[in-house]
């Protein structure tokens, strides 16, 4: 980070690559635009085109982003998030969609789900949940390793005709790893094949106890079909909810992680985000991962266009200047200089990471051949 490109260099000054190169030269440094120059000599080009400086490192971001512990007093209860894990076909989002009386499942193709679909439901009881429902174990890995532990609870959904399959294994694995509590949901109990003590059993194998077999894991039987059950999943839900006490602060400045995002034809770069602490708003200024933006409009979980999402909401974001990865942090700051100085030093950052890499495997190739 201590050297930057040329080019980078003039871009980033809205200068043309050209006269930065004459203004190296004429200071006696015989540059083309593709090579690096360190922070010192860009200092004092910067300065030669009459623009400030301002270094970021790793402790201006820190200082920027900063985890501000909330006060006690400053927190409310916020709805939990539910992860829907499980074995292909085993009813992840048919049991989603009875839950929320929506029907995405039939609009899928191949009936086969290609993106997290993250929804908010309001219960009969007056609770409001969030759920996320997972194309597979991708992403949610993707998120885990890039730091964003996004949920609360995971149903993990098991089908009663076919038991324990490999991906139910490493859903399990995924939310033990992630020390997430776990409430399995039976699902299929229509079918007469149905057998939903055997799933019970081959749980047991991979240490899940449920209470029926007098262990702590929450199990209820369910059929996305009929709806048998589902009131008892939701209260199953409420009860660990209650037990985990969720809490954030609605007034601070928002914190939110990718969910996913894409580049849209129509709208530009789009990312579902769930916001974890504070309130994000149109107007907001952001950095998330090595992108940043102003919020242009959010979009919640129905389609509709809103102010603000608070706590535990999902939101689709528009005014991003380049599409995040699942997992990315997006954090409001106080200026956009901010967000830009810290997007790009985070680019930068990653660049240089991997040129590291680059050189280490080529050094690692030339040892081998040698
Ligand atoms: P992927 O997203 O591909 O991993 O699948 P999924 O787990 O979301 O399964 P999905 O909800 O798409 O359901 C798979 C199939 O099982 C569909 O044909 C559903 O109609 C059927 N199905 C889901 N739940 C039930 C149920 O409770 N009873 C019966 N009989 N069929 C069900
Ligand atoms: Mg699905």
């Amino acid at each position: 980070p201590e050297a930057i490109m040329v080019s980078e260099l003039a871009n980033r000054m809205a200068e043309r690559v050209g006269d930065v190169v004459k203004s190296l030269m004429q200071m006696g440094m015989m540059v083309t635009q593709n090579e690096t120059i360190d922070a010192d000599t860009a200092e004092l080009i910067i300065e030669e085109f009459g623009h400030n400086v301002t270094r970021v490192s790793d402790a201006d971001v820190e200082d920027v982003i900063k985890e501000v512990e909330d006060k006690p007093e400053d927190l409310e209860q916020r709805p939990p998030v539910i992860t829907i894990m499980g074995h292909v076909d085993h009813g992840k989002t048919s049991l989603l969609d009875a839950i929320r009386n929506a029907k995405v499942v039939a609009g899928e193709a191949g009936g086969i789900t290609q993106h997290i679909g993250a929804y908010q439901v309001k219960t009969d009881a007056g609770a409001t949940l969030t759920f996320l429902d997972t194309p597979g174990h991708a992403a949610f890995t993707s998120m885990r390793s890039r730091g964003a532990q996004v949920t609360d609870i995971v149903v993990l959904v098991v089908a009663a005709d076919d038991a324990v399959m490999p991906q139910t294994v490493e859903a399990i694995n995924h939310a033990k790893a992630a020390k997430v509590p776990m409430i399995v949901a039976i699902n299929k109990i229509d079918k007469p094949a149905a057998n939903p003590d055997k799933v019970r059993t081959d749980l047991l194998q991979h240490e899940v106890i449920v209470e029926k077999m007098s262990g702590e894991v929450q199990d209820v039987e369910v059929s996305a079909m009929t709806g048998q059950g589902l009131d008892d999943l939701l209260e199953a839900i409420a009860l660990q909810a209650e037990i985990l006490e969720l809490k954030a602060n609605p007034n601070r400045a928002a914190v939110g992680a990718v969910i996913e995002a894409q580049l849209d034809v129509g709208r530009g770069p789009v990312a579902t985000v769930l916001v974890q602490n504070g309130t994000l708003r149109q107007g907001d200024i952001f950095v998330v991962g090595e992108q940043y933006g102003k919020v242009r409009a959010l979009i919640d979980d129905q389609g509709n266009r809103v102010k603000e999402a608070g706590p535990s909401v999902p939101v689709e974001v528009l005014g991003l200047n380049g599409t995040p990865e699942a997992g990315d942090v997006l954090n409001v700051t106080e200026t956009e200089a901010q967000a830009r100085e810290i997007a790009s030093y985070r680019e930068q950052a990653a660049k240089d990471k991997r040129a590291a890499a680059g050189a280490a495997t080529t050094l690692e190739q030339l040892m081998a051949n040698a």
